[in-house]
């Protein structure tokens, strides 16, 4: 068989990262996983009882509906218009998914060809560079620009004329930089201007703080013409072992997905979509708690960098510090240092591409204590 494009895509460092944290373990090392973005919350209460109820219900038990569930529709709609003021017609303008990762893969898979591009932010959710490539499309990388924006007008124009899809990410991850609504509205009038489809990848809509509300690509005016926005339960409902999402907005975009999504798979477990219904209705009692326990994780963290001389930034969204790895130590050589040191396991920056390199990412996944003993003992590996 010839060579299968799967086996030119390079291997996915968090699997190497794995690798390294099973190691340790097997050598009877501790650890303070602080690597990975998977909350460690329980599911809201309302939820599992929905999930229960539903467990039971002989009128769930066939297969889903191929796009969304009417009450899964009603929930979301509910919820942009509670949220971003965003009205929606359910019959044209969501999806159901089984989570945001497969969704992306998905959607640009529905919208590429072999040659086309894909423009990808330079530091990025590995998905939207390795979904392109499946695609045997290019992801062409866009660099930011100091503050956070993407630097549209640096991008060849003849790379951009092959483009198909733009891929935004606020609040990011790694890199945890937000937009305003006005930056939102540039994106979407290139876009426009380009004849793109405008990937927006809300992942931490509700994860924010000190007052700020996250804002939604479909609160610019026509925005649904050349856009969509990608919402999951995965991080604001510590729901991510559910694997429930959806997506909205441009309707001819979200009919494409739906055709590729019919054609391999039978629609979102049906529970998933009862358990999403649930934290969506309840969107304004479940976050609370949960953002007020990330802001005090991380007020715990970066106090104790700065107590130990870092100057860290405190982000006002996401789960996440972006880090620079300290001078004199290379990029593996430092998450080395710091499982075989304190115990405490970090994402290396290049698992979000080639322009995460010097960087590391710290997630806020242990109790505020483990966080801050975390960081103290980053701060003493950085002394050698
Ligand atoms: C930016 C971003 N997008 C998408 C996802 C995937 O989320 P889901 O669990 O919905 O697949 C993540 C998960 O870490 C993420 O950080």
């Amino acid at each position: 068989m010839a060579r299968h494009t799967l086996d030119t895509i390079p291997p996915y460092v968090f699997y190497e990262l794995d690798d390294r944290r099973m190691a340790a373990r097997a050598r009877g090392q501790q650890l303070i996983d602080v690597g990975i973005g998977s909350p460690d919350g329980p599911i809201p209460a309302v939820v599992v009882e929905a999930m229960q109820q539903a467990a039971a219900d002989r009128s769930l038990s066939g297969y889903p509906n191929f796009r969304m569930h009417p009450a899964y529709q009603a929930a979301v709609v509910g919820y942009m218009q509670a949220r971003f003021g965003v009205t929606l017609d359910p019959s044209a303008q969501l999806h159901a998914l089984a989570g945001s990762k497969e969704g992306i893969a998905e959607l640009i898979l529905s919208h590429t060809n072999p040659g086309d591009v894909v423009l990808v932010p330079e530091v990025y959710y590995p998905v939207y560079a390795r979904a392109t490539l499946l695609a045997g499309a290019e992801p062409v990388y866009v660099p930011f620009l100091p503050d956070g924006r993407l630097d549209l007008d640096a991008l060849d124009p003849a790379l951009v004329a092959r483009a198909k899809v733009l891929i935004v990410n606020y609040p990011g991850n790694p890199t945890t930089m937000t937009v305003t609504l006005d930056e939102l509205a540039r994106y979407v009038a290139f876009a426009e201007r380009r004849g793109l489809l405008l990937l927006s990848d809300l992942a931490y809509s509700e994860l924010s703080f000190d007052g700020f509300a996250v804002p939604s690509v479909l609160q610019v005016p026509g925005a649904e013409r050349v856009a969509v926005e990608m919402h999951t339960c995965s991080k604001s409902f510590n729901m991510a072992g559910v694997r429930a999402a959806f997506v909205a907005g441009k309707r001819d975009a979200i009919a494409r997905l739906d055709r590729y999504r019919s054609n391999i798979g039978y629609g979102v477990s049906t529970l998933a979509q009862v358990a999403a219904t649930a934290a969506f209705t309840h969107h304004a009692t479940i976050v609370p708690p949960i953002g007020a326990e990330y802001r005090a994780r991380r007020d715990a963290l970066v106090q104790a960098f700065r107590a130990g001389g870092w100057p860290v930034v405190a982000p006002r969204a996401t789960m996440y510090l972006w880090l620079d790895v300290p001078a004199g130590f290379g990029d593996w050589e430092w998450v080395d240092a710091l499982i075989q040191g304190p115990g405490v396991v970090v994402t290396p920056g290049m698992a979000f591409g080639e322009a995460g390199r010097g960087k590391f990412r710290v997630s806020f996944v242990q109790s505020a204590e483990r966080l801050a003993e975390a960081a103290r003992g980053i701060v003493a590996s950085a002394r050698r």
